[in-house]
């Protein structure tokens, strides 16, 4: 069944690229470049397709806000029934604002603040993701100030090796800074059973992201199992759920993303042995290929026997190519011309800012529009204004409409929080 994906979000159209029934040209002529377009469509395929996979246990999709926050993607998926997996105060607010309920929210993430805590379990959220034993503790006193329950789940390292794409995205392997050791897991639920104002609801894990093979999903979700009979063995009846965490690979180039199908057979007989409930947490699966990042060519430069295409959006706007190196393809929106060995670089003054190095691909000439795919996914979110640039606009296809759901920054935001005068302090 590969990915189940129906719908072609970006298609082209008469050589003329679309997203969804809107041509990309368009959108790049009345709002601007450089602007994030996603498709709704291909949004709603992934977690359907996702969802019907894990049909046969009980199960649910939380949607993690890191890979994309935008408001309006996170409204779509909340039409759908998805939940969702925040790892900061900040992205529990988008949540919140996006119209998720507490019994929605997943609240993770390695080093949580008190005040994080506190706003989670104020807010009521599903589970909390511990982390180490300290952090259990915290939550016991926080929860107990509160008058509130903390229903949480060990986040535990299941120390599976993995084959990610880069050493930054592997999070489950021995020795990482993620999660609890799984040595030292038993106690910490028995801590946890202990604490009055805690219940321990779940178990979970995060092997890594981007993962082209399902067999570490059948090692760190054995690992878990056995944790659960462990920990029922020590008398604790309380857990409910299996979060078995993100990770879920999708096509840049010519990987074979992991099969859901297989996924499914590979997790589904782990978690039903358990009797437990499925939590999934993917982030790029769901988005990654319903976003392309426009862009319109400035200049053209021969250097040193090499082609230079000056963009006007590089590091600011999508991060991935120079920080881990990584592919996104690339062509020009309006129909193809000759090809030719490319180095497609943005406009902030490091040598390190491109989209990509000696790539063969359409030879675009100045003032083109190119669309960089697969821009869905830790996209935006890892945007910056360096070289006080501005970020871009982002726009929702869906169908044959367009709107702008996230306006491209003035430069009043840039400077909205400086202070004019200083208010010193001695
Ligand atoms: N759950 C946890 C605890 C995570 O840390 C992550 C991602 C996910 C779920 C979702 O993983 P996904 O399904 O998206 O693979 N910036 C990198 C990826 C970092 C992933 C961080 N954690 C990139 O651009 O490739």
């Amino acid at each position: 069944m590969g990915q189940g994906v129906l719908t072609a979000g970006f298609p082209r159209v008469d050589g003329a690229l679309h997203a969804e029934g809107v041509p990309l040209a368009r959108i790049a002529a009345e709002v601007g470049t450089p602007a994030f377009v996603y498709s709704a469509a291909l949004v709603r395929d992934r977690y359907r397709a996702l969802d019907a996979a894990l049909a046969a246990v009980p199960h649910r999709i939380h949607y993690t806000l890191k890979a994309n926050s935008n408001r309006a993607l996170l409204g779509v998926l909340r039409e759908l029934g998805c939940g969702v997996d925040v790892v900061s105060g900040g992205e529990l607010h988008r949540a919140l604002r996006a119209g998720f309920a507490g019994g929605d929210i997943i609240f993770g993430g390695v080093g949580k603040t008190d005040e994080e805590l506190r706003e989670a379990l104020e807010t009521g959220v599903a589970l909390i993701n511990v982390e180490s034993e300290a952090e259990v503790r915290a939550l016991g006193r926080l929860a107990g100030a509160l008058g509130v329950e903390a229903r949480i789940s060990l986040r535990v390292n299941p120390e599976v090796t993995v084959d990610a794409a880069h050493h930054y995205i592997k999070t489950g392997e021995r020795g990482h800074k993620f999660g609890i050791p799984f040595d030292d897991a038993l106690h910490v639920a028995r801590v946890a059973a202990g604490l009055p104002g805690v219940v321990l609801a779940g178990l979970d894990m995060h092997l890594g992201s981007m993962l082209t093979h399902v067999e570490p999903y059948r090692a760190g979700a054995a690992r878990l199992a056995a944790l659960c009979g462990q920990i029922r063995d020590a008398g604790i009846t309380t857990l409910r759920h299996l979060d078995v965490g993100g990770g879920l690979s999708v096509r840049y180039a010519d990987e074979t993303p992991i099969d859901l199908a297989e996924f499914a057979a590979v997790v589904q007989p782990v978690v039903q042995a358990t009797g437990l409930a499925l939590i999934v947490e993917p982030g790029r699966f769901i988005v990654g290929n319903a976003g392309v990042l426009l862009t319109r060519v400035l200049y053209r430069k021969h250097s040193g026997g090499k082609e230079y295409v000056v963009a006007d959006a590089g590091m600011t706007e999508l991060l991935r190519p120079s920080y881990y190196n990584a592919y996104h393809r690339i062509e020009m929106v309006e129909a193809a011309g000759p090809r030719g060995l490319m180095n497609v670089v943005g406009p902030v003054c490091e040598s390190g800012d491109f989209l990509a190095l000696d790539r063969d691909m359409d030879d675009p000439p100045a003032g083109a529009v190119l669309a960089v795919f697969d821009a869905g996914a830790y996209g935006s979110v890892m945007g910056s204004n360096y070289n006080s640039r501005r970020r871009p606009a982002e726009v929702l296809v869906d169908g044959d409409r367009f709107a702008v759901v996230v306006a491209r920054e003035s430069y009043d935001d840039l400077v909205r929080r400086e202070v004019d005068q200083p208010d010193w302090r001695q």
